[in-house]
C-alpha cells in the first residue's frame, strides 16, 4: 500500500506523556518498581499498566484497527505465550492480555493495557500495528520501549504473591540484609548489599536467565525460574555466576570472605560476557540468589543453618567411620558437617505439589551435589522439609539430611564390617536464623524446619524421611549410654589470640564402676567441617600460613573426644568460632564521617593488610592498602 499508511509513532510507555515525564513515575510508583536504576518500563504481571501512542493523525474507532505486539525470547511463539497480541476491547476482564482506551488527546490515545498473572518474565520487545481504509503500519522495535515484566507479589494471582505488606516490604523490596555465620555457641552476622534496585542488576538477572538457555517459554512459571536461577548462581556446567572454592588460595580471584555484596558480582560477571566470577562460599551464593530472586520479583530471603550436614550418599543420616581403635577412616568420612551453612528461601504456592506445601522454599545454590545432572537444589518446600516428606521434589532429601539428619557413628569390627556404637538426634539444624522482618534483629526459624527436638513428630519426620533414604534400616536397636561428657567453653568462648579453656565434665549414671578411657583430639577445620590439622593432646600449636583459612574470618576449633567404657561409647564433638572483630553500624542518607579502628589480636604484625570497603547502594567496592 504505497499512499500514507496510517500511524506512528509511538509510545510511549514511559516518557512521552502529553504532561512530562508522570507516566513513568505513575506505572513504576503503581507497581511496586520506582526503585530500579533508569527509566525504562519496568512492570509487573497480573496489573493494570498505562501507555500513551503518539499516531500521525487521530484515531478513528469507526474505521481504524490497533493492536499491540510483545515478542521476548529468540523464538517468539503465539501458542508459547513469547509473543504476545494485546487486542484492544472495550472492557478489560482479568486475566488476559487486552488494551483499552482510557483517554484522546489529538493524535495520542492513553491505553489501559492488562496481563495475566501467569505472563512470562524477562524483557519484551513492543511494537504497534494499525490498519485503515488506506493501509496497514506497523512500528519498528524501538529498544527505548522495551518492557520488562517481573512476578508480582502483590497480584492475588500470581503464585509469588505474599499478603502480608511488612514482609513484601523485607523480602522484595529491602536491598540490605544480614547474614549469619560462625557457630551455634557464636553466632556472627554481617551486613549483605543485596543491591537489587542497582545500576545494571536487572539486566545483569535478566542475562544470567538467557545464558541458561533455557526455553523462555518456561519463564512464567515461578518453580522453573527458582531451579533455573539456582543452576546459573554456580558455574560448573552452565557458565553461571559464581565459581566456588574451599582452598584457601583465592589468587586471581576475590577471597569469599572479602565480598560484602552482590552487585559487584552480578555487574562483573555481566561485564566480562559471562565468565563465572572468582570466589564464592556459601553464603555468597546465598546472598546472590536473594538478590537475583528479589529483582525478579520473587520474595525471599538467606537463611543459615548451624551445623549443617551434608550428605552424600542419600543416606538421610551423617555417617562417621572408626577403624577398630577408633582412629577415623578418612577416606570413607565424606559425609560432613558444616559448622553454618547459608541457602535462601523463596516465597510462593506449589501448584506442582498436593495442597499445604506452598510457601516457603529452599534453594540452595551453593555447589554441592548434582540435581538431575546438574549443580542446583529446590525449591523444597519447607513443610514438607518439617515433616519428613522428602519424596515431595525439588530435591527434598538433600535439604532434610542438612537439618534434620541423625548423626550415627560406625566402628569397623576386624572382619571388616561396621557396627554402629552410636547416634545423636540432635547433631545437625540448630538455630536456622534469617534476619528479621523490619529490624537488624536475628529471628530464629528453626521451628518452621523442624519439629521440635524430642518430640514424636519430629522422631516421626525423621524416620519418615529415612525410610526414603538410601540405608532405610540405619534405626538399630539403641546403645546404652550411661556415661556422659559434656564439653563447656569458660565465658563468651575463645578469641582470636587468646587461650581457650576447656572444661570436660563426665557424668556417670550407671550404678556400676566404669573405667574410661578418653580419646580426645583436636583439630582446626574450616566452616565445612573439613579438618586443616590436627593439634593433638599434648597442644602441638597449629601454624597457618598467610591466605590459608582466612585467619579473620573463619578460624574454627573442634574437639573430638570419644571415650570407651567397655562396651559403650559416647562421643562428644564440640566447634567453637573465633570472632573476626566487628565493624560499626552504617548511617544511610546522611553524609557523614567515620573513623573506623581496628585491633589486631594477634601476637603478631600483621603486613600486607587491605581493606575493602563498601557504601551499601552508593558506593562500589573500593580497596585500601594499608600494607
Ligand atoms: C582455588 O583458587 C586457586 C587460586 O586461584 C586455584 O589455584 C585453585 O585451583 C582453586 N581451587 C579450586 C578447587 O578451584
Ligand atoms: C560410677 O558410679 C558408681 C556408683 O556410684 C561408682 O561406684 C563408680 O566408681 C562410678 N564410676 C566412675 C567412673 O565415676
Amino acid at each position: 500500500m504505497g499512499f500514507s499508511p496510517f500511524i506512528f509513532i509511538l509510545i510511549l510507555t514511559n516518557s512521552a506523556v502529553p504532561a512530562g515525564d508522570k507516566h513513568k513515575g505513575q506505572n513504576r510508583m503503581e507497581h511496586h518498581t520506582d526503585r530500579y536504576y533508569g527509566d525504562g518500563l519496568i512492570i509487573r504481571r497480573g496489573q493494570i499498566f498505562m501507555m500513551w501512542l503518539d499516531l500521525s493523525r487521530p484515531y478513528n474507532s469507526n474505521t481504524d484497527r490497533l493492536h499491540l505486539e510483545l515478542r521476548t525470547g529468540p523464538l517468539p511463539t503465539v501458542a508459547k505465550g513469547t509473543h504476545v497480541i494485546i487486542p484492544l476491547v472495550e472492557e478489560l476482564e482479568d486475566d488476559r492480555w487486552e488494551a483499552k482506551i482510557v483517554q484522546r488527546d489529538g493524535n495520542r490515545l492513553k491505553l489501559s493495557i492488562n496481563s495475566p498473572p501467569t505472563a512470562v518474565i524477562g524483557r519484551y520487545q513492543l511494537t504497534v500495528a494499525t490498519q485503515s481504509p488506506k493501509g496497514e503500519a506497523t512500528s519498528t522495535h524501538d529498544p527505548g520501549n522495551d518492557i520488562c515484566m517481573l512476578f508480582n507479589p502483590w497480584c492475588e494471582d500470581d503464585t509469588v504473591y505474599m499478603d502480608n505488606g511488612d514482609e513484601k516490604n523485607e523480602y522484595i523490596l529491602n536491598d540490605v540484609g544480614r547474614l549469619y555465620y560462625g557457630t551455634e555457641n557464636q553466632i556472627g552476622s554481617r551486613t549483605w548489599n543485596y543491591g537489587q534496585f542497582d545500576k545494571g542488576i536487572l539486566d545483569a538477572c535478566l542475562y544470567a536467565l538467557e545464558k541458561s538457555a533455557t526455553p523462555p517459554s518456561g519463564w512464567g512459571d515461578s518453580v522453573n525460574v527458582v531451579r533455573i536461577i539456582s543452576a546459573m548462581i554456580n558455574s560448573p556446567d552452565d557458565c553461571g555466576i559464581l565459581e566456588g572454592n574451599w582452598s584457601g588460595n583465592y589468587v586471581g580471584g576475590t577471597s569469599p570472605t572479602s565480598w560484602s555484596g552482590s552487585v559487584d558480582i552480578l555487574n562483573k560477571y555481566h561485564k566480562d560476557g559471562g565468565a563465572p566470577v572468582r570466589y564464592g562460599q556459601c553464603w555468597v551464593f546465598s546472598g546472590v540468589t536473594t538478590t537475583v530472586l528479589r529483582c525478579l520479583g520473587i520474595p525471599s530471603r538467606s537463611v543459615s543453618n548451624f551445623n549443617s550436614a551434608h550428605d552424600t550418599d542419600v543416606s538421610l543420616t551423617v555417617d562417621v567411620y572408626f577403624d577398630e581403635k577408633l582412629e577415623s577412616i578418612d577416606h570413607l568420612n565424606s559425609d560432613s558437617i558444616w559448622n553454618f551453612h547459608v541457602w535462601s528461601d523463596c516465597w510462593m504456592a506449589r501448584p506442582d505439589l498436593p495442597p499445604g506445601y506452598g510457601g516457603w522454599q529452599v534453594v540452595d545454590s551453593t555447589p554441592q551435589e548434582t540435581s538431575q545432572g546438574t549443580y542446583r537444589c529446590g525449591p523444597a518446600s519447607v513443610n514438607a522439609i518439617r515433616n519428613g516428606q522428602v519424596f515431595l521434589k525439588h530435591d527434598s532429601p538433600f535439604v532434610f539430611a542438612e537439618v534434620n539428619s541423625d548423626k550415627i557413628y560406625w566402628q569397623r569390627n576386624l572382619d571388616g564390617t561396621f557396627t554402629q556404637i552410636h547416634s545423636e538426634k540432635n547433631a545437625v539444624g540448630h538455630c536456622i536464623s534469617t534476619k528479621a522482618v523490619g529490624s537488624d534483629e536475628r529471628n530464629d526459624i528453626t521451628d518452621l524446619y523442624k519439629h521440635p527436638e524430642g518430640t514424636e513428630e519430629e522422631r516421626i519426620a525423621v524416620e519418615t524421611a529415612s525410610r526414603y533414604g538410601s540405608k532405610p534400616d540405619a534405626y538399630a536397636s539403641p546403645i546404652a549410654q550411661d556415661v556422659s561428657i559434656e564439653v563447656t567453653m569458660d565465658g563468651e568462648g575463645p578469641r582470636m589470640g587468646g587461650d581457650a579453656e576447656l572444661t570436660i565434665v563426665m557424668r556417670n549414671a550407671s550404678s556400676l564402676p566404669r573405667t574410661i578411657n578418653l580419646h580426645s583430639q583436636v583439630a582446626v577445620m574450616y566452616y565445612t567441617g573439613v579438618v586443616k590439622a590436627t593439634v593433638k593432646k599434648d597442644q602441638i600449636p597449629v601454624e597457618l600460613l598467610p591466605n590459608e583459612g582466612e585467619p579473620l574470618g573463619n578460624v574454627l576449633c573442634c574437639i573430638y573426644l570419644c571415650s570407651s567404657v567397655r562396651q559403650c561409647y559416647s562421643l562428644h564433638a564440640q566447634v567453637f568460632l573465633i570472632p573476626s572483630p566487628p565493624v560499626g553500624e552504617a548511617v544511610v542518607g546522611k553524609k557523614m564521617a567515620a573513623e573506623i579502628s581496628f585491633t589486631n589480636p594477634l601476637p603478631c604484625t600483621l603486613k600486607g593488610v587491605v581493606f575493602r570497603v563498601e557504601g551499601l547502594g552508593l558506593q562500589s567496592v573500593r580497596q585500601i592498602t594499608v600494607g
